[in-house]
């Protein structure tokens, strides 16, 4: 299958954030094709071309749009305070918190292009109806933060930003807020607390916050790659996008190669191309080394093996092999690696970055970490093997969000799969020699 390369098209050309390299590569050329139609237009659009977010759980974009509550004339959306939610202001919200251990396709993204972004929202915010668009972004990302800065500030100066854009009569103004770099601020509740001021916790859904978001108001919450893909939908339109990828997942898409491959790196192709196809386009496994173990979508996506090479890289092909598509984070892992310390490494991030709101994952990714580690020093019983899983089992299914159910995962998946490594670890901890992996060496 051939490489579609799109949204990564011009990545390589001189100043491609600016906007004079953004219009001499078609930008806002979907804009106008929006605002020549209208809102309702605009949703069906993106619904007939069946988007799905990126950002991991793949909920179709133009659905998501539909769930906001329409008022019945202009004026009707001032009210904050009014009880009928289609009555309250509109909002949207960008996801760009990336943070998924794995994921790295958001940032340069906004780096290389952040005008396709600023493109695609106020093609979001208009069908939406929406006048106040927020980008909220893991504050570390400095250089991210700038550029968006200077991104948005150019385009209020060329009128595609601010009041009456290109002569529509539609307004939107955007803000760019840096959060403080905790993972849980990438679910979208816990975003939309810390958007608000408060300590970023999960709330409880529903209601979504397509009925009661930011400020309690109706609010589209959308990942980064979600809304660069828009504006290339309303240029080139949903047949288009729908002549890429598969049936139920069309498009293309960024897949992010990390780890043991020989060139880690940003790859963009048709949703449905396989693990052996992107590894051909990266060089494949680092020389010498053979696969030992992969995610298909970051670390909280249980992880595979060589047996799944051939799986089309889609949702439908995910969930068939028991996985997810996830971010489309491929972390490579070679026969240089110890499972177990992989694994290891991302308990202790699940639970350093556990919110602590319910007591199943505030406790149960604490108890993780200590026996898995362990397991790691030699001073493990196969008794905590089966308590390794009764805790995973505790936590999955049973947490108030999704963190829970990541924390639990790959340690499901890898006990599944290499049980034997494990048991390796009793009685005399890590058989591995950790100066071989260049992933995991200290
Ligand atoms: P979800 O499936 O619960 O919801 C997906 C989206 O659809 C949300 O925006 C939700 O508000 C909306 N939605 C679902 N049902 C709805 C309904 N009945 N009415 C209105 N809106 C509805 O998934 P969730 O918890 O938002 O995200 C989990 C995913 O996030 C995981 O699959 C994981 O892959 C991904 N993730 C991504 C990270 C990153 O760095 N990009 C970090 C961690 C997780
Ligand atoms: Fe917080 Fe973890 Fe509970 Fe999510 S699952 S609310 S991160 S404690």
């Amino acid at each position: 299958m051939p490489l579609a390369p799109y949204l990564s098209r011009y990545w390589d050309a001189p100043e491609s954030w600016t906007l004079e390299t953004y219009l001499a590569n078609d930008g806002y050329v979907g804009l106008r094709n929006a605002l020549a139609t209208g809102p309702d237009e605009v949703i069906s659009t993106v619904l007939d071309a069946g988007l799905r977010g990126r950002g991991g759980a793949g909920f179709p974009t133009g659905r998501k749009w539909g769930f906001i509550p329409q008022a019945p004339g202009p004026d009707a959306q001032e009210d904050p305070e009014a009880s009928d939610p289609a009555a309250k202001p509109h909002y949207l919200v960008v996801n760009a918190d990336e943070s998924e251990p794995g994921t790295c396709k958001d940032m340069p993204l906004m780096l290389a292009t952040p005008h396709v972004l600023i493109e695609g929202m106020v093609i979001a915010a208009y069908a939406i109806r929406a006048s106040h668009a927020f980008i909220y972004l893991r504050g570390e990302v400095v250089p991210v933060l700038r550029r968006l800065q200077t991104a948005v500030a150019e385009a209020y100066e060329a009128g595609y930003l601010g009041r009456d854009i290109l002569g529509s009569g539609f307004d939107l103004d955007i803000v760019v807020h840096a959060g403080a770099g905790a993972y849980i601020c990438g679910e979208e509740t816990a975003l939309l607390d810390s958007l608000e001021g408060r300590r970023g916790q999960p709330r409880l859904r529903p209601p979504f916050p397509a009925v009661a978001g930011l400020y309690a108001c109706p609010t589209v919450v959308n990942n980064v790659e979600s809304i660069a893909s828009v504006p290339s939908i309303l240029q080139h339109g949903p047949e288009w996008f729908r002549s890429m990828g598969s049936e139920k997942s069309p498009g293309f898409t960024l897949y992010s190669l990390s780890g043991h491959v020989t060139r880690p790196g940003q790859y963009e192709a048709p949703l449905g191309i396989t693990l052996r196809e992107l590894l051909e386009q990266a060089g494949g496994i680092r020389e010498g080394h053979t696969l030992k173990f992969w995610t298909p979508g970051g670390s909280s996506t249980p992880i595979l093996t060589d047996a799944q090479l051939d799986m089309p890289l889609d949702y439908e092909g995910t969930a068939a092999a028991g996985s997810m598509l996830g971010t489309k984070a491929l972390q490579i892992f070679d026969d240089t690696t110890c499972v177990v310390r992989a694994v290891l490494r991302w308990s202790e991030f699940y639970a350093h970055e556990s919110c602590g709101k319910c007591t199943p994952c505030r406790e149960g990714t604490f108890w993780l970490v200590q026996i898995m580690r362990r397991l790691e020093d030699g001073t493990a019983t196969e008794d905590d093997l089966e308590r390794l899983l009764d805790i995973s089992d505790n936590i999955v299914g049973k947490s108030f969000c999704a963190l829970g159910d990541a924390a639990g995962t790959p340690i499901i998946s890898s006990i599944a799969l290499f049980r034997d490594e494990y048991l390796a670890h009793i009685p005399d901890g890590c058989p591995f020699d950790h100066s071989r992996s260049t992933v995991f060496a200290r």
